[in-house]
């Protein structure tokens, strides 16, 4: 698996610099989370391989899956974790072969979606123990 290329031209046009969604919806803000510029690099390699051609090369163009970044992924996951994104990604992607991929791999993913949708990464990583997740929501009211 590591390593190996998809033969999918959609996998093909790499996202060169990380697109950033800027939009959450109304009255809600990122949070900030603890996830490293490796592993977001290392996800967004995993990611290319082994779900870009269902979700999409930006997240938000994918034809087979739904949309991992944006508008429609806020609506549904305002109100879940950062361990419901990891552990749901782990136990049911891909659709025919869950957790197939290293734990470490779905962190890698999980901080690449999450980068991609417009968090920054620091110096912390991003941990593979659901527990240590399970109170970082994605999206928080706004203040104002
Ligand atoms: C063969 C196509 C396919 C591949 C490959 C695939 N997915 Fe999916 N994914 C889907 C479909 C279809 C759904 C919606 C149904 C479901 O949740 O099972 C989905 C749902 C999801 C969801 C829930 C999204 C939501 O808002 O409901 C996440 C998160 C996700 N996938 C992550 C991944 C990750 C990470 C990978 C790569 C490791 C991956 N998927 C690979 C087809 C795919």
């Amino acid at each position: 698996m590591e390593g190996r290329k998809v033969d999918d031209p959609a996998a093909c046009h790499h996202v060169h610099r990380a697109e950033r969604v800027e939009f959450p919806g109304p009255g809600l803000r990122r949070h900030g989370f603890p996830f490293t510029d490796e592993q977001v690099n290392d996800g967004k390699r995993s990611y290319n391989s082994a779900c870009s051609t269902c979700h999409g090369n930006t997240l938000a163009n994918g034809t087979m899956g739904p949309h991992l970044a944006g508008q429609v992924f806020d609506a549904k996951w305002k109100d879940k974790t950062v361990a419901d994104l990891f552990t749901y990604s782990r136990d049911h992607m891909t659709p025919s072969r869950p957790h197939s991929l290293p734990d470490e791999t779905y962190a890698a993913i999980t901080a690449y979606i999450l980068r991609m949708n417009g968090n920054e990464p620091g110096d912390q990583p991003l941990l593979t123990d659901p527990d240590a997740l399970a109170n970082q929501q994605i999206l928080v009211p706004s203040a104002d």
